[in-house]
């Protein structure tokens, strides 16, 4: 580590290493007791060794990285694929050349540009149109569960509304969707760093597959639009006048299936579990479902999705009392932010009327999450249609498991409920 510290002795450093230690290294299933310990000692700020990476506790600090896209890059993730894609192997290029356009990874004039195209996909209108469509779909859904089931609810309907959604708007056919699936699971597989040697191939020619199919239907809509997603798209011009290229289209549209299914599917588990674990709440829920739409708010900032996020230093830079070298690679956690007595009040307490609710769960700047309006809309209707179906929903027979990688999502593992 080559940053230099103020404030915080050797016993505290000592300290911060050990918690940052299980955090990363994935012996903890409840990270805020130690999130609460991080944020106070020092400054907040802790260099982990299992990470190469400066993670960072406080809200304020959290902000202020969203805050300048400058100083703090996007362009951190898709750096070095080489540790484990293969230069040599043309699914493995073909694949680099499609998720080095991700305009999550990229910074400004790059992000600007791209993120552009979705200037009219996620507006409230537009959200509201989909209302329907995920009335629908979660319905559809639901019919496969019966009251009195007792059944693992991540595996199944957490992760199926999601993919099922995001296959709905973007305009994939129904008898199309479960091969969808399969494609999206085998994409999100290629985000961990976990999976090398042939599962990585296996996982990359899958979502070759997936690309190859997302071209063709992009075809046929630049063709014959409809009113679906992939349409709108590949008919919006960027901001610069122009239209994206075709590779810049396909890896923005995987993109929303990576960024937008395990998040909701964890939304969803994370949900359920903190309304079996307040009954108040959710009795208050259920006689007055208009109410949902702040607690899925507070929902997500007591439970966020994403724990750490991923930044690195265009040029050195103090931090709370660190000067952080250029080139640095931090990791600001919404997951402690929202837990900070600093900006929130009592913030162990999960409270479906909180005022003010400024959580960093879809972080904060120019990367603020695309798809929030969706996820937002996606948890007030799967909590109406739950409450209102399985209004004596219990914990299921078997113990519900939490993972337990903090860089991971904050999800289960399994959690078993009896509807
Ligand atoms: C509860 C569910 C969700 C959570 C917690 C979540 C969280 C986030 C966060 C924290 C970011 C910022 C990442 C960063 O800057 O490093 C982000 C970006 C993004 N999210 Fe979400 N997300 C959710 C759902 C969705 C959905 C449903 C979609 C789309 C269908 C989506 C699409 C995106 C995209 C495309 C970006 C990149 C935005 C950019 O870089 O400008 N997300 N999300």
């Amino acid at each position: 580590m080559s940053a230099t510290t103020l404030g915080e002795t050797e016993s505290e450093s000592a300290r911060a290493s050990a918690l940052l230690h299980a955090l990363f290294s994935g012996s903890v299933t409840d990270p805020y007791p130690l999130y609460e310990e991080l944020r106070e000692l020092g400054d907040g700020i802790h260099w982990s060794d299992d990470m190469h990476a400066y993670a960072v506790f406080r809200y304020e600090d959290v902000r202020k990285i969203g805050s300048d896209p400058g100083l703090f890059s996007s362009d951190v993730f898709w750096q070095s694929p080489q540790s484990f894609h293969d230069p040599d192997n043309s699914e493995h290029r073909r694949f680099i050349e499609y998720n080095s356009r991700l305009f999550m990874f990229s910074d400004p004039p790059v992000h600007t540009r791209i993120r552009s195209i979705f200037r009219h996909a996620f507006t409230p209108q537009a959200i509201q149109a989909w209302r329907p469509l995920v009335e629908e779909v979660t319905a559809e859904l639901l019919e496969n569960y019966h009251v009195g089931d007792d059944i693992d609810i991540m595996p199944g309907f957490a992760a199926d509304v999601p993919v099922a959604l995001i296959a709905a708007i973007l305009g994939v056919p129904k008898q199309k969707r479960s091969q969808f699936r399969a494609w999206s699971l085998a994409y999100a597989l290629t985000f961990d760093p976990s999976v090398v040697g042939e599962a990585r191939d296996q996982a990359i020619t899958t979502t070759l597959e997936l690309m190859d199919y997302l071209r063709e239907l992009a075809d046929e809509r630049r063709a014959e639009p409809t009113d679906d997603l992939i349409s709108l798209l590949v008919h919006t011009e960027t901001t610069d006048g122009d239209h994206l290229q075709d590779v810049e289209l396909l890896a923005q549209l995987t993109i929303l299936l990576a960024a937008g299914n395990e998040t909701t599917t964890s939304l969803i588990g994370n949900g359920l579990s903190i309304l079996l674990d307040h009954p108040e709440a959710r009795a208050e829920l259920t006689a007055d479902p208009s109410k949902l739409p702040t607690a899925i708010e507070e929902m997500l900032r007591y439970e966020a999705p994403l724990h750490f996020l991923f930044r690195k230093t265009t040029r050195e830079t103090q931090l709370g009392d660190h000067v952080i070298p250029e080139g640095t690679v931090l990791l600001p956690s919404p997951g402690s932010a929202n837990r900070d007595p600093r900006h929130f009040d009592n913030p162990d307490v999960f409270d479906i009327s909180r005022p003010d609710n400024k959580h960093l769960t879809f972080f904060h700047g120019i990367h603020f999450c695309v798809g929030a309006p969706l996820a937002r809309l996606e948890g007030a209707v799967v909590f109406e249609h739950l409450l209102k179906h399985y209004p004596d929903f219990s914990a299921g027979s078997e113990p519900a498991l939490r993972t337990s990688h903090s860089n991971s999502p904050r999800t289960w593992k399994t959690r078993p409920v009896r509807l």
